[in-house]
């Protein structure tokens, strides 16, 4: 299917800030808080537009956001300027596949990995992604993983989310819609976005966007063979409000790796 839009696009329709924020907060407080570091450092891999960085340097906390998108970066970058917490933030355009090679001789007590970014990677791919991250963390520090639990659509062939309905820069209407359909013996999701974008307020046309993207299902498992490999401690919840992870049930799949 052709690739009509750019991934930063997509991403920046289906996030809607100020509400995910006040719902995450509480959880990254707490996570953060309990890190027996006075100085702790945050590092926050796929950032992003920076958005939940510039909400730590707002608690006090300094960071490093790591995206592959120059487009994400930019608008971190401002993000952060506006919010005044440019001297705490640093923001790098790299690849998370090259972690260690973008922060050379950095240390870091909280990294994060959220937004289901996770999920895009091959099992080779993670392992790289994970053993960098450990890496790069000091002894005492943690590692959150958020990803969506694909497990909980397992009677479902296909589904999809909530359509999302916006008002463009021009205040014309945009309406997006999310089709999930199981791939590859359930290992695989792939994720259809139609998006429909009048052409003009009042206008009776409409562009039509579209995209395809896969994702793996990543399963507790993954995670348990990464933290067992490097005799770590392993948290898993089934989302932000820290409930029981349940496979079947569960929205999401959040991990928190403890390094001993
Ligand atoms: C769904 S967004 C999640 C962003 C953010 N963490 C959040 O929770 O909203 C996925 C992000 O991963 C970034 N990304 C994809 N591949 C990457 C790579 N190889 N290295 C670094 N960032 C990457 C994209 O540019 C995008 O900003």
């Amino acid at each position: 299917m052709e690739i009509e839009w750019k991934n930063e696009i997509l991403y920046q329709d289906l996030v809607k800030w100020d509400s995910r924020l006040k719902y995450e907060a509480p959880f990254f407080n707490e996570i953060i808080k309990s890190i027996d570091n006075p100085e702790t450092r945050i590092l926050d891999v796929s950032c992003g537009t920076g958005d939940h960085l510039v909400m730590f340097a707002k608690w006090g906390y300094r960071g490093v956001g790591i995206d592959i998108s120059e487009h994400n970066i930019a608008a971190a970058e401002e993000l952060s300027k506006r919010n005044k917490t440019d001297g705490k933030i640093k923001f790098i355009i790299g690849d998370m596949l090259k972690l260690e090679e973008s922060l050379e001789g950095e240390k870091f007590d909280f990294i994060s990995c959220i937004g289901n970014t996770f999920s895009i990677f091959t099992p080779e791919e993670r392992t790289l992604i994970f053993n960098q991250m450990y890496n790069l963390l000091n002894v005492g520090g943690k590692i959150l993983f958020q990803v969506v639990n694909y497990l909980s659509h397992t009677n479902e062939t296909e589904w999809f989310y909530k359509p999302i309905i916006l008002r463009g820069n021009s205040d014309e209407i945009q309406y997006t819609v999310r089709i999930m359909e199981w791939k590859e013996l359930k290992e695989k999701i792939t994720m259809y976005v139609l998006k429909a974008q009048q052409e003009g307020e009042k206008s009776e046309n409409f562009i039509l966007h579209k995209k395809r993207t896969e994702f793996y299902v990543l399963k507790s498992n993954h995670f348990k063979e990464f933290t067992d490999k490097v005799n770590a401690v392993l948290s898993l919840f089934g989302d932000y409000e820290k409930t029981e992870f349940n496979e079947k049930m569960s929205k999401d799949l959040v991990t928190i790796i403890t390094k001993k």
